[in-house]
């Protein structure tokens, strides 16, 4: 089967990337990763790609020309789909209409709700009874693009922040796979 070539972004521990490495084995899955970039040279998740032989690339936000250096980088590994996995650095307008419709990312909420960082105390303060996860397209503004699945589940009524993170985290490695899945299905 055909598989697409894929680069996933990180800046922290990695997990979704190290998940959707292990989904790349099946037969199936319609993506490869072929690239990993990240903003933090100290990200645990780095050590996934190493393990896995996966080229990464770890750039410096203080310099200005970041993004031609993606894009550079991008093209030679004939990137067809960016993956956002707890990326902490929003991207230019230029960059994004250079991957219009080819980035996706993952949030730890039911969008349109709880946009933006720290999702679970906020939900947790806002009283919700259900949360999840939610996979979307990425465009200019924040956590607002097209959305391409959802994942939920009941909150209880001892959850803390731990413990929703440890839920939705579960949701996200199911959530992540699918809505890729669902992408090449529906071109
Ligand atoms: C995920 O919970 C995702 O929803 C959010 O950042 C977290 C990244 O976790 N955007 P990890 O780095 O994949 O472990």
């Amino acid at each position: 089967m055909v598989k697409n070539n894929t680069c996933v972004f990180i800046s922290g521990s990695g997990t979704n990337l190290k998940n959707l490495i292990s989904k790349t084995r099946e037969y199936n899955f319609p993506i490869k990763i072929k690239l990993v970039i990240s903003n933090n040279q100290n990200a645990k998740g780095l050590k996934f790609a190493k393990k896995n032989s996966i080229p990464l690339f770890v750039f410096n936000s203080k310099n200005r020309l970041f993004e031609n250096q993606l894009l550079n980088l991008l093209n030679k590994h004939k990137i067809k789909l960016i993956c956002l996995a707890g990326f902490m650095k929003i991207l230019s307008k230029n960059f994004l209409s250079k991957f219009k419709g080819k980035i996706i990312n993952i949030h730890p909420s039911l969008l349109p709700k709880f946009k933006g960082l720290n999702t679970y105390s906020r939900i947790l303060k806002g009283g919700e009874t259900i949360t999840g996860c939610t996979v979307h397209y990425v465009n200019e503004k924040l956590d607002a693009g097209k959305i391409i699945i959802k994942k939920s589940f009941n909150i209880s009524v001892s959850d803390c922040e731990k413990s929703l993170k440890n839920k939705t985290q579960k949701l996200e490695y199911r959530a992540y796979p699918e809505a890729i899945i669902k992408i090449y299905k529906n071109i």
